[in-house]
Parts: C-alpha cells; sequence; structure tokens
C-alpha cells in the first residue's frame, strides 16, 4: 500500500472545494474530487481521481467510495464541502426548498461518512472536516435562516462523528466561515471579493487540520473575514 495518503472532497468542481482538492495534491496527497459533471474537468491522472458524485443520487456517492478505495487502496481524509444554498426565510421555504436543503447540506454527508467510517478506522490517522458555516453557530439575518437550519444541522453531524470516533481516532472538525469569496459567496453580498475570506485561506485550514494527531482534537474552527461580535 502507498504511503501517499488519500483525501476525498466532495464538491470539488469550483469553490473551496477545488481551492482544497488543489492544496491537498501540491501537498503531496492522493485526492479523490466527487463532482457532479466529472466530464467538464480534466480527466483523473496519477494522484488525482475525478468521480461522479451526485448529493441528490446516494448511489454515486457508493460508487464513488468503491472508485476511490479500488484505485488508491485506502482513505485518510473525508472532506464533506458540497453544499447549496436557497436564500429563504423559514417562513417563504417551500416542502421542496427544505427537502433539497437537508439532502444536499446534510443526508448526503451523512451517508458519505458512514461509507468512508471503516476506511477512515482502518486508517493510521482518518480525519472528517465538514463545511459548515457561521450560519451554523448563529442566524444574521432572515434570508439565511433556511440554509442555516441545515448548517447547524451538519455542524452536529461533525460533533456527532467526533464521538463516535473518540475511541478508534478518527477525529472530526467543523469549519464554519462567514462569507468566502466563491460563486456561493458573492451571490450574497458586495463587498470587495479582495476582502472576503479566500477559498485559498480555507484550503489552508482544513490541510492543517487533516494534518494534525489525535492528540490535538479541534472540534470547530469559526473564520470571518473580518471581525464579529462574537466570531
Ligand atoms: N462561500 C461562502 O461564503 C461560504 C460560507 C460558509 C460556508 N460555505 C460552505 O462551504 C461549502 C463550499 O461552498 P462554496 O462557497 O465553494 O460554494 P460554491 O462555489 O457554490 O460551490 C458549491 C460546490 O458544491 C457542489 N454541489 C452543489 N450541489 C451539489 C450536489 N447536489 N451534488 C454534488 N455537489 C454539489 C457544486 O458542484 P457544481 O459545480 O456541480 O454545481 C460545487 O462544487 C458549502 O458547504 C457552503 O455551504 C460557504
Amino acid at each position: 500500500m502507498s504511503e501517499k495518503r488519500v483525501a476525498m472532497v466532495s464538491g470539488a468542481s469550483r469553490g473551496i472545494g477545488a481551492a482544497i482538492a488543489a492544496r491537498l495534491l501540491e501537498a503531496g496527497w492522493r485526492v479523490s474530487l466527487g463532482v457532479r459533471n466529472p466530464e467538464r474537468l480534466s480527466p483523473s491522472a496519477g494522484d488525482r481521481l475525478v468521480c461522479r458524485y451526485d448529493a441528490m443520487d446516494a448511489a454515486s456517492e457508493k460508487r464513488w467510495m468503491e472508485e476511490t478505495i479500488a484505485r488508491f487502496g485506502r482513505l485518510d481524509g473525508l472532506v464533506l464541502n458540497a453544499g447549496i444554498m436557497i436564500p429563504k426565510t423559514v417562513l417563504e421555504a417551500s416542502e421542496e426548498d427544505f427537502d433539497t436543503t437537508f439532502a444536499v447540506n446534510v443526508k448526503s454527508p451523512m451517508r458519505l461518512a458512514q461509507l468512508a467510517w471503516p476506511h477512515l478506522e482502518k486508517a493510521p490517522a482518518g480525519r472528517v472536516v465538514t463545511l459548515s458555516s457561521l450560519s451554523g453557530k448563529r442566524v444574521k439575518s432572515p434570508g439565511s435562516s433556511l440554509y442555516a437550519l441545515s448548517k447547524f444541522a451538519v455542524l452536529a453531524l461533525s460533533h456527532g462523528l467526533r464521538q463516535c470516533g473518540k475511541e478508534s481516532g478518527v477525529r472530526a472538525t467543523v469549519i464554519c466561515p462567514s462569507y468566502v469569496a466563491t460563486d456561493m459567496g458573492l451571490a450574497l453580498t458586495s463587498p470587495d471579493p479582495a476582502t472576503l475570506t479566500q477559498p485559498e485561506d480555507i484550503a489552508k485550514i482544513v490541510h492543517m487540520v487533516l494534518d494534525l494527531p489525535k492528540t490535538a482534537s479541534i472540534s470547530e474552527i469559526p473564520v470571518h473575514y473580518s471581525v464579529e461580535d462574537c466570531y
């Protein structure tokens, strides 16, 4: 078995996920990118595997896991990054808005963690890093409240995984950014993108967390592009 560690990154086609994949590859990891449209990315080569993953299609999660293990033979890190934001209040949201938001932001991450767990337990230092949001810590506006519901839930998923890994040494960390300069972040706010947290900044944090020993377990990392009252 190769010594090189292996990470799976969901939603690695653009934004934060693409930055995480690039950073890990540069640092010598082997990376399996889970994306909805693999044909839009350059094809798999060397340490970079591109697989189809759609959070709305549970069968694609299983295939992505199988393809990753078949290609690399191990899994050290799972990065639960893919996510959506429907800018509706909890009063406006339809059942469909709720179901879609929870399917992508909560249910699929939970299924992926379940599939990955046995492999992470076999790894010398299995890690799960989840992208929640500061909207998973506080509700800042009416329009972010549906999204916040799901981000509170996925924050709890990460804490649940952290508890599950206590004995085996699999560590789970949740990252909670404010606005990041990606398609999602820029659609929601108007400041100069250069003043926001950059996707590469989040990638640096994820890389650091994946590298930490099990004796330096970090449960949550809130990240703000400026300074907020609490965060
Ligand atoms: N940007 C921010 O300000 C911010 C702040 C806090 C937290 N976050 C969180 O950080 C994570 C990444 O956000 P981002 O800013 O990079 O967003 P983004 O630029 O909108 O990218 C979202 C990623 O998720 C993927 N995705 C969406 N729906 C999917 C589905 N059904 N199945 C598989 N992949 C799907 C997208 O794939 P396609 O390319 O196929 O659409 C894309 O790769 C999300 O969980 C988000 O909630 C973002």
